[in-house]
């Protein structure tokens, strides 16, 4: 499983601090979570901040893009070294033309869903993108409770996503835990965001390790 704790729950004063953290521990990737005020009803940071982040990660950054026209960050985004840049359905009234952008940009291409919306509105691009998130929580803050309709929603689309022979990884974000990480997994996802299960730890590296066996389990 890929582990991506969303830095949205580290501590903004110290995030040098988090980000060598996260450097030495097991995690995967390091999970970038912009808000806009617009699409969801909370702003995080943007890419002053990032940049920085950039500069001190060791490993890739996945990118959450929870704004209007995600269209209009494209390369910047891929300038900032990222590996993965995520849109969410509900924001691309072209999604196949942002995919196609992401793509001659550099990154893999992933598109989010909302908890509300269908996985029907993926079908005709599955195979165009090399990962699909579902949020298990209704974007804009950290620590929410899990939506437990999500673990259906995983199979549904690993079906899906079977049937049609795409290769896209699942995502899963928010309210992501022991608990619900082992069940997502089980579910058929392959990779988890957590922040506040991360940040909120007693000792933040020692959670990820233990997330990290989840899916020998
Ligand atoms: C929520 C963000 C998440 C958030 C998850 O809108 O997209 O990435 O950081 O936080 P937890 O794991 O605390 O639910
Ligand atoms: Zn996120």
């Amino acid at each position: 499983m890929i582990l991506s704790p969303s830095l949205l729950s580290a501590d903004f004063a110290h995030l040098g601090r988090d980000v060598e953290m996260l450097n030495a521990s097991q995690c995967d990737w390091y999970h970038l979570d912009i808000m806009d005020g617009v699409f969801v009803p909370n702003i995080s940071f943007g890419f002053p901040v990032m940049e920085y982040i950039a500069k001190y990660a060791t490993k890739p950054l996945d990118v959450h893009f929870m704004t209007v026209h995600p269209e209009e960050y494209v390369e910047r985004t891929a300038k900032l070294g990222a590996a993965i840049m995520n849109v969410h359905v509900e924001a691309c009234p072209h999604l196949h033309r942002i995919i196609q952008q992401i793509h001659a940009a550099g990154m893999k291409a992933g598109v989010t869903l909302n908890p509300s919306t269908s996985i029907s509105t993926v079908e005709d691009i599955a195979c165009d993108v090399e990962l699909i998130m579902l949020m298990s929580v209704n974007p804009g803050f950290g620590g929410q409770k899990f939506i437990e309709h999500t673990i259906d929603k995983v199979k549904r689309l690993r079906r899906l996503l079977d049937e049609c022979g795409s290769k896209a990884i699942i995502e899963i974000d928010g309210g992501v835990n022991r608990e619900t990480g082992a069940r997502l997994l089980a579910a058929g996802a392959d990779a988890l965001v957590a922040g506040s299960a991360v940040f909120r730890a007693d000792d933040p590296s020692e959670e990820i390790r233990i997330l990290k066996s989840l899916d020998r389990a």
